[in-house]
């Protein structure tokens, strides 16, 4: 679905005629700009996000009073134009002025944009800047208010009238600036997993922008609309297909549309880069081999990419996944990954072209019988002794930890383990492992955890931040890869609090040392507003989010304890263990977490720095919340925090799973305060969090209560007093089914329905006379839409129908789902009776139901 306030196309051009002809111009571009402005008072429906520009109160607006009403551009290109538009269309929406172009002239007050320029007194004395960095300077012009936007290239200035413009937005002084930003790193980078069909590997909020149906889309205004987005948080690159990439995509007639894809995404800076197949020449090429040290494969390249560089010369390169997940590399013939990327990255080089090999190459086949392997050590055991063998344009491009994307992982050890190899880090933006956007869970905090963690690979400190961003090693390239997966889904992500996500990712790219506090706060204010109260709940919610998350998902560093075989989605525990994949948290009768001590298990501690090394090999000074990762426990084992394994795993899960509730309340406190249409989705959105919480919860704490054999000693696990079964209710039609793994349903049991017609469960009510609330726990399965009615006695008391598009076509913990009816009058004797009407492939299945007094 595209949104209805999908931004205006602006056609002004910034011109170099004379002054008259500039201003007919600029008036006219005005007049457009005053015709086609939509009026603030359109849906917020997260298209904008955080871009949105909402009037300011005329309060707020005061301060602005005097900034100047005249942009004027000192060197024209398409970037310093998009910036021109950009801070025109800024200024309207925010404080209803029209700022008009006018001619650059030193005695005029104006906001001045343009890149540093010996030549212009205004604008020299930024000489000091570097690579994409800004400086926004007040000046007094006459008596008046100027600004100056400048920066070392048209990149810097884009970025710095993004930058005045949110400060607007969030409603601070603009009249004393002299600010210059720097980014952190060349390399600031996403990823999208796209394919060439249109679909998304691992995308939770809708098909490809960019693909449809084999091609790239006829109409390409949402890949403006993002490229803007990333624009406006320092991003600089984009690969826009899948990493599991389709040879077409380097194909000659596919060019043209790469090229339509560049020419959009040229006007914000960001270079275009493809993923590509290494067995490429094979597959495409009509060669017999792919062997990257064959000259006719060399040949293939070099006039594969001159090829593309005809056609787009600022083209970013190419991103590789080769030998991974059954994708082919050079392992086919006996090459090294650095024998593979030298290759491509000598075609790229004379133009400018970077490769970015992904260092995500392990085996899934891997004998989980034999204790010492251990697919956490492949990308050091792969990348470290090539070290030095790669070439200048070649960036590793490493996961932040070593397994991939869990809700805890230690950094990766490879991060040290390149001295003289451009490196940078992947983070993933698409919720895979974190709950797909449909629970909330802002990542900021454990981005960060990781980007300052001490590698130790130095006398003075070496965060992994300073790591890929080549400070530690005096490397000539590196930073930061985001995998984004933004799709049709009009919000960009679906889920309306998870573009925090890419906004902090941009903001951390751009300066790691910027709190998660700080970043959550800024995207609060530019996407709901200034309103204290909104500030300070959303703030505290998505800094909660992550902890929450991880702790009624994946214990003390035990992974999230998902079906790594199917979703990576709801719990899935044994889903790791005994196969190739090597996921492995080793939980049995006696204890769990995976021995990767160099003294008695797989030795990958030692993969890191020593001081480093050290801290996880011992039991006694490794982080409680890392244990298990590093360690093999009993269940009995006691934690820094005092409790034992078992124990901790129980409160944590608890809590995790009460925090959602939590945010349930206080989101709703906000319900004055946000518009009702992100209200409602994000309220809908909680609320089945909370629910699924509680599927996450009972799963793991069942699973270990059954394997410890070890009571909680607080009594919660396996004792469920409010709970009604759906085997135990009066079943008309209905039949009881068992449900796999069985710590996925309640009782591991739950009831399907096949007849047309529809069943019935129902029981007597035989508690106090009061007010309760029911909730349902029910299959919520997308092959079917099957239809709910809760009656007591004769009476309807609610209905819906089961029509999410859950990722399952089964009963289990991916489907389970609560409806929470409250507000229910009570009184012992009366009958309680579900009905499910069937459909198609999903049978209306029940798994219990809970009462709770109000
Ligand atoms: C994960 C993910 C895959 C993806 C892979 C990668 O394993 O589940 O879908 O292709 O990472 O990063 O290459």
């Amino acid at each position: 679905m595209i949104s209805s306030g999908v931004p205006l196309r602006f056609t002004i051009h910034i011109c170099t005629r004379p002054a008259n002809l500039r201003h007919i111009a600029g008036v006219a571009a005005l007049l457009l700009i005053a015709l086609t402005t939509p009026s603030s008072s359109r849906a917020e429906n997260g298209y904008d996000a955080w871009l949105r520009y909402a009037p300011l109160a005329k309060a707020a607006a005061l301060q602005y009073q005097s900034l100047p009403k005249i942009v004027s551009v000192r060197t024209p290109s398409p970037v310093l134009q998009s910036a021109q538009e950009e801070l025109i269309r800024g200024i309207q929406k925010m404080l209803g002025e029209t700022l008009h172009i006018g001619p650059d002239r030193p005695d005029t007050p104006s906001i001045l944009l343009g890149v540093v320029d010996a030549g212009d007194p205004r604008l020299s004395s930024a000489a000091g800047l570097r690579d994409d960095a800004f400086w926004l300077k007040s000046v007094k012009i006459r008596g008046q208010l100027s600004t100056l936007i400048t920066g070392s290239t048209d990149r810097g200035v884009l970025y710095g009238v993004f930058a005045f413009l949110s400060k607007i937005a969030r409603g601070e002084p603009i009249d004393k600036l002299d600010e210059v930003q720097q980014p952190y790193a060349p390399i600031r980078w996403v990823n999208q997993w796209d394919n060439l069909d249109g679909s998304i590997e691992r995308g939770y909020a809708g098909r490809s922008i960019f693909f449809d149906n084999g091609s790239v889309r006829a109409d390409l205004t949402r890949v403006r609309d993002y490229a803007r987005l990333l624009a406006s948080v320092g991003i600089n690159g984009c690969a826009i297909n899948n990493v599991n990439a389709n040879p077409r995509a380097l194909e000659d007639d596919f060019l043209p549309q790469l090229v339509r894809v560049a020419d959009v995404f040229r006007a914000w800076g960001i270079r275009l880069t493809i993923a590509v197949d290494l067995s490429s020449p094979k597959l495409i090429g009509g060669l017999d081999s792919f062997d990257p040290l064959d000259p006719r494969v060399q040949d293939w390249w070099l006039n594969r990419v001159a090829q593309i560089y005809k056609q787009i010369p600022d083209f970013g390169g190419f991103v590789v996944k080769a030998d991974s997940e059954g994708r082919l590399g050079p392992s086919t013939y006996h090459r090294t990954p650095a024998d593979a990327a030298n290759v491509i990255a000598r075609a790229l080089k004379p133009h400018g072209g970077i490769v970015f090999y992904r260092a995500f190459v392990y085996n899934h086949h891997l004998d989980w019988r034999d204790p010492k392997n251990d697919r956490a050590k492949a990308a050091y055991d792969n990348f470290h002794p090539l070290d030095g063998q790669f070439d200048d344009n070649v960036i590793i491009q490493i996961k932040h930890g070593p397994i991939d994307f869990q809700a805890r992982e230690p950094a990766s050890p490879l991060f040290s383990g390149l001295e003289k190899t451009n490196e940078a880090i992947e983070l993933q933006i698409t919720q895979e492992y974190t709950g797909q956007q449909r629970h909330l869970c802002f990542l900021a905090p454990m981005w960060k955890q990781v980007l300052d963690f001490d590698m130790h690979a130095g006398e003075d400190g070496t965060p992994v931040r300073d790591l890929v961003a080549g400070k530690a090693f005096h490397r000539p390239l590196g930073g930061f890869v985001g995998i984004v997966n933004a799709g049709l889904d009009t919000n960009w992500l679906a889920h309306p609090l998870a573009m925090a996500n890419l906004y902090g990712f941009g903001r951390l790219a751009w300066n790691p040392d910027s709190s998660p506090e700080a970043i959550a706060e800024e995207w609060t204010r530019l996407t709901f507003g200034n309103d204290p109260l909104v500030v300070r709940t959303i703030v505290n919610m998505q800094l909660a989010s992550w902890p929450a998350y991880e702790s009624y998902t994946g214990p003390l560093g035990a992974q999230t304890l998902t079906d790594i075989l199917g979703s990576h989605y709801g719990p899935g525990i044994e889903s790791s263990e005994e196969n190739g994949w090597g996921q492995w948290h080793r939980a049995d009768k006696e204890g769990v977490g995976m021995d990767r001590t160099l003294a008695t298990g797989t030795g990958f501690a030692g993969q890191y720095r020593s001081p480093v090394a050290r801290i996880y090999e011992s039991l006694a000074s490794a982080p409680d919340e890392l244990l298990l990762f590093f360690h093999h426990v009993s269940y009995t084992y006691v934690l820094h925090s005092g409790k034992t394994v078992i124990q901790h795993i129980y409160d944590s899960h608890y809590e995790g799973a009460a925090h959602v509730d939590e945010f349930v309340r206080q989101w709703k406190s906000l319900k004055q305060h946000v518009d009702n249409e992100r209200y409602a989705d994000v309220i809908a959105r909680l609320e089945y969090q909370a629910g699924h919480a509680i599927v996450w919860r009972d799963a793991i704490c069942n699973y270990f209560l059954r394997e410890s054999g070890i009571t909680d000693s607080k009594g919660r696990a396996g004792h469920f007093p409010n709970r009604i079964e759906a085997e135990a209710m009066q079943l008309q039609g209905y039949v009881p089914v068992d449900v796999t793994p069985w710590e996925n349903a309640s009782g591991g049991k739950a009831i399907e329905c096949s007849g047309p017609q529809g069943c019935s469960a129902s029981f007597r009510f035989n508690r106090d006379s009061g007010r309760y609330s029911l909730d349902v726990v029910y299959f919520d399965q997308k092959n079917g839409e099957s239809k709910f009615s809760v009656f007591v006695g004769d009476k309807l008391v609610d209905r819906w129908v089961a029509n999410d598009q859950l990722p399952a076509t089964k009963i289990g913990a991916d489907s389970s789902t609560r409806r929470q009816i409250d507000g229910l009058e009570l009184h012992p004797g009366e009958q309680i009776r579900i009905e499910g009407i069937p459909d198609r492939d999903e049978h209306a299945a029940l798994d219990y139901v809970e009462l709770r007094p109000e």
